[in-house]
């Protein structure tokens, strides 16, 4: 594997996260303020070309999966032209990670050019809760969006949700529901803290205790295996279509099988979803600097990357990017 992309603890780095946009359709309460946060001036956002250029070089390097998301990427103008370039290289996983909006209209031609996987940010089955939590209308469209991804020719479709204590935390048993007929893999998320999103911990809920809720209505849950390098620990209904997890970065970090690295929509390459440590790929590609130059950028960035993200505490009051600057393709990772 590419030295370039392997980390001081033997972590080999085989899935790229690309931002596509910094912005979103919607203002969700625990990716940014109400007012939706300062975005960068666009003749600093990558271009469709040097985004292309910067995704090949990883490719060449061992990048085999590629997730796009944003802001939310269905916003990024040439979204299918990005999609049939990267498949064109030969990646075989092309996911995207959205809110879910358009993809009534725009899901299928994605599929065509190469599109393998999807996930979809949905917080609460309850239209009004909908609005309170997005602060905007859309919540039809999202359940409509599922079931055009349902019955899309895809490898997986995944629902994202991000669970807050009094607000969705009374959801969890309905969400599960779901599987029973739809073949989804629901992915319950600990509230993560980023900046301008008035994360408190007493509204996030560990995963410990989304279990427990759950399998006191289905006490046959099962724990079942998880794919290498996931985000989330797996479980199941017996007889169920379907599949749940737990995303938990909060009180039971997965930082030991990290194999992502991020590529903000302004061209910088963040190694860890937490912590401010990034580097300008842009810069460099408009400095003029060859394949070389950038991948020993990208290795010093790489062979820095810290063992382990520095806790709740410290997420909590450490500077970081707000997660519409991320990654949330909703929303964020
Ligand atoms: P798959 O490619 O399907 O495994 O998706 P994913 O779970 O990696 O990505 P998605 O965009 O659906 O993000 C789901 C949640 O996982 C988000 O809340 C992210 O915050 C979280 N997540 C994604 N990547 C990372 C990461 O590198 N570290 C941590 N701690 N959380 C992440
Ligand atoms: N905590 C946890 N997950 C979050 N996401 C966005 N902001 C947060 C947060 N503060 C999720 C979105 C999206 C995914 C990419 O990140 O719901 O599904
Ligand atoms: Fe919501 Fe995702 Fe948009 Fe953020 S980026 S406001 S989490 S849909």
């Amino acid at each position: 594997f590419s030295a370039f992309l392997t980390d001081s603890f033997a972590r080999q780095h085989n899935y790229l996260r690309i931002s596509l946009t910094e912005r979103c359709n919607l203002r969700c309460q625990y990716c940014m303020p109400p007012e939706g946060v300062p975005l960068s001036p666009s003749e600093q956002m990558l271009s469709t070309p040097e985004l292309l250029r910067l995704t090949k070089l990883f490719v060449s390097e061992g990048i085999d999966k590629i997730r796009l998301t944003g802001g939310e990427p269905f916003i990024r103008k040439d979204l299918a032209h990005i999609v049939e370039n990267i498949a064109a290289m030969g990646v075989k996983h092309i996911g995207i990670t959205t809110n879910g909006l358009v993809l009534k209209q725009r899901l299928g031609e994605l599929v065509t050019l190469g599109l393998t996987h999807i996930n979809i940010s949905l917080d609460t089955l309850v239209p009004q809760k909908f609005e309170f939590i997005t602060r905007r209308k859309g919540h039809q469209r999202v359940m409509d969006g599922i079931q055009v991804a349902l019955a899309a020719p895809l490898q997986a479709v995944k629902l994202n949700v991000v669970v807050m204590r009094g607000t969705n935390d009374d959801e969890l048993v309905d969400f599960v529901r779901l599987t029973e007929q739809q073949p989804l893999d629901i992915r319950f998320i600990e509230y993560m803290p980023f900046d301008g999103n008035r994360w408190q911990a007493a509204r996030m809920m560990p995963y410990s205790e989304m279990l427990s809720t759950i399998t006191q209505k289905f006490p046959d849950t099962q724990r079942i295996s998880d794919k290498p390098n996931d985000t989330s620990k797996a479980y199941k209904v017996p007889g169920f279509a379907g599949q749940f997890g737990f995303i938990s970065s909060m009180t039971d970090n997965f930082c030991g099988s990290c194999n992502r690295l991020r590529l903000t929509a302004d061209g910088s390459l963040k190694v860890c979803l937490f912590g401010p440590s990034e580097v300008s790929l842009r810069d460099a590609v408009r400095g003029g600097a060859t394949d070389e130059e950038l991948l020993a950028l990208v290795g010093a960035a790489v062979r820095g990357k810290k063992k382990q993200h520095a806790g709740m505490a410290v997420l909590a009051t450490q500077k970081n990017r707000p997660m519409i600057l991320i990654d949330p393709s909703c929303v964020f990772q």
